[in-house]
């Protein structure tokens, strides 16, 4: 059944997520006209109604502003109940404050730890009846943990009700690699081994935990946003065309080539901590947790066959960029080797949308002297755009799965990374506002790490040959 949900739930109405992210989402898909049902926040706080219109108003102070006549609506639409988790008379107050919906959405902005409570106490209550549920990343910290959750909400609601948030899946620059791809011709004639001889993906933040140690250091950077939020990318970036669009067969391309990519081994990983890490609160004085990881992986396809992958991520780096980089093999030519420079194509996901063909050129002056030089499509998201949460929100109450986790997905993906994590791989240190420790020599693209640079110029790496 694709109707539409005809009420929104959000347990952990009082907590952070709700603060930072889920208010201004509801704010924007009022202000759009996508969102006309209650909207019932649930928490254990003590609280009542007015307080959490006054949390609401907060929240969009510090989080993208109050729109007043989207505001007025969206606490209109708000309703609260408060109770904990473990006891059944929530769930009543629940159901009556959801009147005669009988299609709502359950959005559990709440630790996983609670899940099986809440999706308990949901179906003995009715609450869960004609119902989708709505789960927030880290799911799971390891693939048994990933399978249990999944029996859990299993056991109450069909797969096609349940919506596992990735919030990259919302973001329209991960989407755009698809379109990329598949909507112009000339891309699928070197996307391939033949042409393609390594990829490179870097998600760099220039800012470090931000308050969030306690969770940060059950975490790592790996479990918060290499086997999740990049992995998409990298489906995104190496899937086979899907036979449609529909969600089965985008997802069902997306498992094959996870499934085509052996366990990450550890001589391919390096992990790095920033130093002063172990300063930041809820954060253990010893940690091993690493707030930086490269690693490198194999698509052990017919498409990409010997072609390695290197993946970066880390916090407290020297910028905020998400890019992707394929640097093309050299051509048989008469010019000798150390004349080339590079050709690449470069995907620069955030902060700008950006497609740059880097090509060489002969540089001006005379003799034979290459310059790689970019083709650079680009453009800053306009202020108007959906936010990721705003889309994954709208989508999931639409019942439309596309843009969510499969169930076979998260559990390949935790196959991929789960036997590294658990081998207690050395951590190294690295000092704030730099590219990660040494040791990242050792795991390095051909040709060098990338650096994504600030604004649109061209990469680093393009100059003149000698
Ligand atoms: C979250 C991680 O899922 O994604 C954060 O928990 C990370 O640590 C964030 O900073 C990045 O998201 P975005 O949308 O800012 O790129």
């Amino acid at each position: 059944m694709t109707t539409h949900s005809d009420a929104l739930v959000f347990f952990g109405a009082t907590g952070d997520l709700a603060y930072k992210k889920i208010f201004p989402a509801l704010q924007a898909m009022v202000k759009r006209g996508h969102l006309n049902v209650p909207v019932v926040g649930v928490a254990k706080a003590g609280w009542n109604l007015d307080q959490l219109r006054a949390r609401a108003h907060d929240s969009l102070e510090k989080h993208g502003g109050v729109d007043p006549t989207a505001f007025e609506k969206l606490i209109g639409l708000l309703r609260y109940v408060d109770g904990d988790y473990q006891d059944a008379a929530t769930f009543t107050a629940l159901r009556k404050a959801l009147e005669d919906a009988h299609r709502p959405a359950h959005y559990l902005a709440i630790p996983p730890i609670l899940f099986e409570t809440v999706v308990g106490h949901l179906a003995e209550s009715n609450c869960g009846r004609g119902a989708r549920v709505i789960v927030e990343k880290p799911f799971g910290h390891d693939l048994a943990s990933a399978q249990e959750l999944n029996k859990v909400l299993l056991g109450a609601f069909d797969e096609g009700d349940v919506f596992r948030i990735d919030h990259y899946l919302g973001k329209r620059a991960v989407n755009n690699v698809l379109a990329f791809r598949f909507a112009n011709t000339f891309v699928e004639a070197f996307w391939n081994r033949t042409y393609i001889e390594s990829v490179q993906i870097t998600m760099a933040e220039d800012f470090g935990v931000q308050g969030r140690g306690g969770f940060y250091d059950q975490t790592g950077t790996i479990r918060d946003v290499v086997q999740n939020h990049l992995f998409q990318v990298l489906s995104n970036l190496t899937m086979e065309p899907p036979v449609g669009f529909d969600s089965e067969s985008v997802r069902d391309e997306k498992v094959k080539v996870l499934k085509a990519i052996p366990p990450i081994e550890e001589k391919n990983l390096v992990r790095g901590q920033f130093r002063g890490y172990r300063d930041e609160n809820g954060v253990a004085k010893d940690s091993q947790t690493e707030t930086f990881a490269t690693l490198k992986l194999e698509i052990n396809s017919w498409r990409w066959k010997g072609v390695p992958f290197y993946i970066r991520a880390g916090k407290s780096l020297p910028t905020t960029s998400t890019e992707i980089v394929s640097k093309f093999r050299k051509p048989p030519t008469l010019i000798p080797d150390s004349l080339l420079v590079e050709n690449h194509l470069r995907l620069r996901l955030s902060p700008e949308v950006t497609i740059a063909m880097g090509m060489m050129a002969l540089a001006p002056g005379e003799g034979l002297s290459l310059q790689t030089g970019e083709m650079v499509a680009s453009h800053s998201p306009r202020a108007d755009e959906m936010d990721a949460y705003e889309r994954v929100l709208g989508a999931a109450m639409a019942g439309d799965s596309s843009l969510f986790a499969r169930e076979d997905y998260v559990e390949e993906a935790w196959r991929i990374v789960e036997p590294v994590l658990k081998k207690n791989t050395p951590i190294y240190q690295y000092s704030p506002n730099t590219w990660g420790p040494d040791e990242v020599e050792r795991v390095t693209p051909p040709g060098g790490w990338q650096n994504p640079i600030v604004g649109h110029e061209a990469p680093s790496v393009a100059g003149q040959a000698a």
